[in-house]
């Protein structure tokens, strides 16, 4: 297998672009990844782009070849990857593989969404489909409620508060207020996140992610050509993905996200690391239980302890893990394929020591861990500055 780096990136500001189309976009983040490499387009030889529902958000489908359209690199193959809201960590991943594999030198994995474009019922009957259309959604299940079932059991089990939840959010929007490019970059406090209006008890407002545009872009290439290339290639040493039923109540203990746990084994042994080796990651809070699941079923602390160590600051920047700074799906914003790409884009900025007031120091090993719906899907990857 080769290995592979990733030796250019780039991201939109996300939120609500209303001058801008999903066209206009995903070129501006594959020009900003181009450009921060300094290669010349014709150099790259694939596209793997990552969208969820650009069918039933804007009316366009065929994004593969949208994207190589916008972004000026037909006729080089270019393939759309849906995997829910995992499209973007997907697209990335089926990326790495054919770089890795040998099929390619150097390749872009995109991402991109614009959901701004209908009003909130629509976009959540979108990204209804993500989840059981015939056991779920036809009984009025929508994301927020999906994820409150979880955070009802998480607290019933483990007696996570809603202030734990809470916290979450307040850590998130923290760093998210010293990213330029995240949607809501302003600080909340525990007693704004409690006194915002619920959406799905126990969740509120605050707990959720937004409704987003964006796209992020990062381009990756085999060990020889990223060495000519990149001052500070960012290797990929582990890629994991795993897959779980579509539904909840198919699954025997819907606080553990199996395919997380599976996905997230399965990079972590690729790379040759433990969980306890991680500086960093960026994780899919897509609601604040959602950031909670995610760090017991890493194996960044054992199941049940999640709520307790957020409270007491484990995951803050600059901690003993630093969880999201880039302000997560929370503050960042979602824009549902593009967030796998972003979370891959805000690693390469901290291992290339270029993340300005968030910069976590002493990065060595960092990771992304994107969802697709309720945990029907997750794909984990593990990040180094030094290579396997
Ligand atoms: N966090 C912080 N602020 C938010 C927010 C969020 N998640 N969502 C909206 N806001 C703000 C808006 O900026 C707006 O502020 P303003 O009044 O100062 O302009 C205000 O709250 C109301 O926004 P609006 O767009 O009317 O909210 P909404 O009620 O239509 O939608 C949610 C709110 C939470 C229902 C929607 O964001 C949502 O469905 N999120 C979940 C998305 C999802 O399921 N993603 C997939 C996950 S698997």
């Amino acid at each position: 297998m080769e290995k592979v780096a990733i030796i250019g990136i780039g991201q939109t500001k996300f939120g609500e672009h209303w001058k801008y189309s999903l066209r206009d976009l995903m070129a501006e983040a594959g020009k900003k990844a181009v450009d921060d490499c300094g290669i010349a387009g014709k150099e790259i030889q694939a596209i793997y782009g990552g969208t969820m529902s650009a069918g039933r958000m804007i009316g366009q489908e065929h994004i593969g070849a949208l994207i190589a359209d916008a972004m000026g690199l037909t006729p080089i193959p270019s393939t759309r990857v849906e995997n829910a809201c995992a499209s973007g960590g997907t697209a990335l991943r089926e990326a790495y593989l054919a770089v890795s594999g040998g099929h390619y030198d150097m390749v872009v994995a995109g991402g991109v969404e614009k959901m701004t474009d209908v009003y909130t019922d629509q976009a959540s009957l979108a990204l209804g489909g993500a989840a059981d259309q015939e056991w779920e959604v036809f009984f009025g299940a929508t994301f927020p409620s999906l994820y409150a079932l979880i955070a009802k059991r998480h607290m019933y089990e483990y007696g996570t508060t809603e202030e734990q939840l809470a916290r979450v959010a307040v850590k998130n929007h923290h760093n998210g207020a010293l990213n330029p490019l995240a949607q809501f970059p302003f600080e909340v406090s525990i007693e704004q996140v409690m006194e915002s209006p619920k959406v799905a008890e126990p969740l509120k407002l605050l707990d959720c992610s937004p409704i987003t545009d964006g796209a992020a872009a990062v381009i990756l290439a085999n060990e020889e050509t990223a060495k000519k290339i990149a001052d500070t290639p960012v290797w990929i040493n582990g890629s994991g993905q795993a897959s779980d039923t579509l539904a909840l109540h198919d699954r025997t203990n819907i606080c553990t996200l199996n395919a997380s746990v599976v996905a997230g084994k399965k990079a972590m042994k690729q790379a040759g690391v433990t969980p306890k080796q991680i500086d960093l990651a960026e994780v899919h809070d897509c609601f604040t239980i959602a950031e909670i699941c995610a760090i017991e079923d890493l194996g960044f602390v054992k199941k049940g302890e999640g709520g307790k160590s957020m409270e007491d600051g484990m995951f803050d920047l600059n901690s003993s893990i630093s969880i999201n700074p880039s302000g997560g799906l929370k503050a960042c914003g979602h824009p549902v394929g593009a967030t796998g790409v972003k979370q891959a884009v805000e690693i390469a900025e901290h291992l290339r020591g270029e993340a300005g007031k968030r910069q976590v120091e002493n990065v060595e090993i960092a990771l992304t861990h994107n969802v697709g719906g309720s945990g029907a899907s997750c794909v984990v990857h593990v990040f180094s500055r030094g290579g396997n």
